[in-house]
């Protein structure tokens, strides 16, 4: 049975996550916040561990990652993210008291997470690192609005494509993936994917990775996305 550890699995798409790898059969290691508001998670049963994970405490990720010392995962899912300013306002209206908080989460908790976890994917059988970034990280087509997010997300790009360089002697496949706009509590009723379809179309591009991947910041359809 494979294993995949997935950060944020509380709703939205880490929740949808969680329940499909379960479905196929997978040991889903599924990290919340507070196990006691994860209602909908543990509804799953089956073979979903809920394990407590806020990813802004690092001292914790190193917990998890010691106590977890021996498993072999499969996929470590990087999926927890924040985006405080939904309706994506102007430079003027940046929330500088934010982006902090915001930057912790998005893109030094998932390399934190990476580099802790490390040797539980390469003692696995897929060896895959997977960050979910965003569309709106893209550089060369910035359309300006939501920069605290979008710039966490640029700089996840360049810590993990960065990473799948530095450990390119390990063995591990380090992806970016772009979930595509969808309907969570962060994407919002009008996006364009329900949670089923993008994570669906992911897991695809997931089960078809290999290591010449390795780098790649990948649309849901399994395009490139632009840097
Ligand atoms: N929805 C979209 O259109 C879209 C598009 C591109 C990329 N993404 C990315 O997809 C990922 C999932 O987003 P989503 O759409 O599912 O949003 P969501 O519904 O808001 O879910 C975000 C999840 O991240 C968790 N989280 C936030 N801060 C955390 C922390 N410090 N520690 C642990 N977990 C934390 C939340 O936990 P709580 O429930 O405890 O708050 C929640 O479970 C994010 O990385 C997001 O940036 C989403």
């Amino acid at each position: 049975m494979p294993t995949i550890l997935i950060t944020g699995a509380n709703g939205g798409l880490g929740l949808e996550f969680t329940r499909q790898y379960a479905a196929d059969g997978w040991r889903v290691i599924a990290c919340v916040r507070d196990p006691a508001k994860a209602s909908a998670l543990k509804a799953l049963g089956g073979s979903v561990e809920i394990r407590t994970l806020d990813v802004a405490d690092f001292a914790a990720i190193d917990a998890l990652a010691a106590d977890l010392k021996g498993t072999a995962i499969d996929v470590l899912l990087l999926n927890a993210g924040l985006n405080p300013q939904l309706d994506a306002p102007l430079a003027e209206e940046a929330d500088y008291d934010a982006w902090s908080d915001v930057f912790r989460v998005n893109t030094m908790a998932p390399l934190r997470m990476a580099v802790a976890f490390r040797d539980h994917v390469a003692a696995s059988t897929r060896k895959i690192v997977a960050a979910i970034s965003s569309g709106g990280a893209t550089v060369s087509q910035a359309k300006g609005g939501n920069y605290v997010y979008r710039s966490s997300k640029a700089a996840l790009n360049q810590c993990m494509k960065g990473l799948s360089k530095e450990y390119a002697g390990r063995g591990l496949t380090i992806v970016m993936l772009a979930p595509g706009w969808v309907r969570t509590r962060m994407g919002g009723p009008k996006a364009t994917f329900s949670p089923e379809e993008s994570v669906t179309k992911v897991r695809t591009v997931i089960a078809g990775l290999s290591a010449e991947d390795s780098g790649r910041f990948i649309n849901n359809d399994g395009s490139d996305c632009p840097w």
